[in-house]
């Protein structure tokens, strides 16, 4: 699995962490920022050292960590303006009470508020506190100023807090601030202001209240391309079938059973969307009538009668013909065998713009597996081969592709 994230590659991040038991997790958030190949520079509060050392942030990014506000060194390496003036963004996690006080009043009084109130570039916050804090008028009326001078926030989230009591105020796992963070750096990229719609998943097609016909599709190359898709800017839909996974921040999903509903929801997210992908492993047949109750097994054989369900991507391109929208229609084509074949003979009756040709046989390609093989049809007739890649890096390639046919429309 790649580890590196084509949006943080290269870019410089200052991870910001004030005093807050929460401040463990902020090496976890650095260490996976790091592994993403973001440049990382840490900039803790005097409080945030009480409860973590400098030195593990510093092991983490190989960059000195800025601590004090004046020291010679410190002020020689690092500047106690610079890091907040060359930031591409500014992750501050986690964000105490006190230091979103300071942030909305423009204190610089220690090295993180400096560095913040220096910034340019944009800054998210992951606050952490006690339930009562965080509801105090105080708190809420300081994130509603931060709110409008263009913070952004992730969390925090409902769990356990360090009194051991229930409620809201942990910091968001730091996982879902990296998702944040994606969603930050990549709200301005190529595909800022369109549409996209994606599809992920199986559908199940009920036989009875517990039975269905279903597939081993998990969603996760749908769900790589949501990401792909949200971290260019694109204002995503995805709408997927069962699956144990979280959406992309600042994607709207819809969760969806049946071909049927999975249809109805792909029709209302494209009225007005520039794209549309459909990884989604459509079932389709459906049992003729699901049975209202579970059905008794016997000692006899038992038949299922099956009807088409409809066909998604025909729908979508058939309302193009009459409306122009949406503008790019991608799908995918999951074979076992003739993979360039009957891909293209997808591609053309399903009247797409460009095909992604599955081979889901092999062990390491297709269905539930992380990696793909896969091959871009376009409509010319065109077809690149790609090496065995992650469902990431397949989502990265699919998208870019995407965004040459909408420049292209
Ligand atoms: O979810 P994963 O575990 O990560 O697995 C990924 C995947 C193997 C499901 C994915 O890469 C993939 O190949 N998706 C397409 C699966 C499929 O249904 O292929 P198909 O050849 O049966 O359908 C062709 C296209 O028509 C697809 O874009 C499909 O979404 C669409 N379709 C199919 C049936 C239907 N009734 N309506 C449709 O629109």
């Amino acid at each position: 699995m790649d580890m590196e994230i084509p949006i943080l590659k290269g870019r410089k991040v200052v991870v910001g962490v004030s005093g807050g038991i929460a401040a463990y997790k902020a090496a976890d958030l650095t260490s996976r920022l790091v592994q993403a190949g973001a440049q990382v520079d840490v900039v803790m509060t005097p409080a945030a050292a009480e409860f973590v050392r400098p030195l593990t942030f510093q092991a983490l990014t190989h960059r000195p960590v800025a601590l004090e506000m004046f020291s010679l060194w410190q002020e020689t390496e690092i500047g106690h303006v610079s890091l907040g003036k060359r930031a591409d963004l500014m992750v501050i996690a986690p964000a105490t009470a006190s230091t979103l006080a300071k942030l909305a009043h423009g204190l610089a009084d220690n090295m993180l508020t400096t560095t913040a109130l220096a910034c340019r570039g944009p800054i998210l916050l992951a606050p952490a506190m006690e339930s009562g804090m965080w509801a105090n008028p105080a708190t809420v009326a300081n994130m509603e100023v931060l709110g409008r001078r263009g913070y952004f926030s992730v969390g925090p989230d409902s769990g356990r807090l360090a009194s051991g009591a229930e409620g809201v105020g942990r910091m968001s796992e730091p996982d879902a601030i990296l998702d944040a963070a994606r969603w930050v750096l990549g709200r301005n990229g190529p595909l800022a202001g369109k549409k996209v719609v994606v599809t992920a998943g199986g559908t199940r097609e009920a036989i009875d209240p517990v039975r269905f016909v279903g597939n081993h599709s998990s969603g996760k190359m749908g769900f790589a391309l949501a990401y792909a898709a949200r971290d260019r800017g694109a204002e995503v839909t995805l709408v997927h079938g069962p699956a144990a996974r979280t959406a992309p921040h600042g994607v709207r999903a819809v969760a969806v059973e049946s071909a049927e509903q999975m249809q109805a929801a792909v029709l209302d997210a494209a009225v007005d969307a520039a794209a549309i992908i459909m990884a989604a492993a459509v079932a389709d047949y459906r049992p003729k009538a699901a049975a209202e109750h579970k059905i008794k097994k016997t000692q006899g054989e038992m038949a299922l009668e099956l009807v088409r369900t409809p066909d998604i991507l025909a729908a979508v391109t058939t309302r193009r013909a009459q409306s122009g929208s949406p503008r790019v229609v991608i799908g995918f084509a999951a074979e076992t065998c003739n993979v360039l074949e009957n891909a293209r003979e997808k591609l053309t009756r399903k009247g797409l713009d460009l095909i992604v040709a599955n081979d889901v046989l092999a062990a390491d390609s297709g269905f539930g597996v992380d990696t793909n093989r896969v091959i871009l049809i376009d409509a010319g007739g065109g077809a690149a081969s790609l090496p065995l890649m992650s469902k990431q890096a397949v989502a990265e390639t699919v998208l870019d592709r995407l965004a040459a046919l909408l420049g292209r429309c």
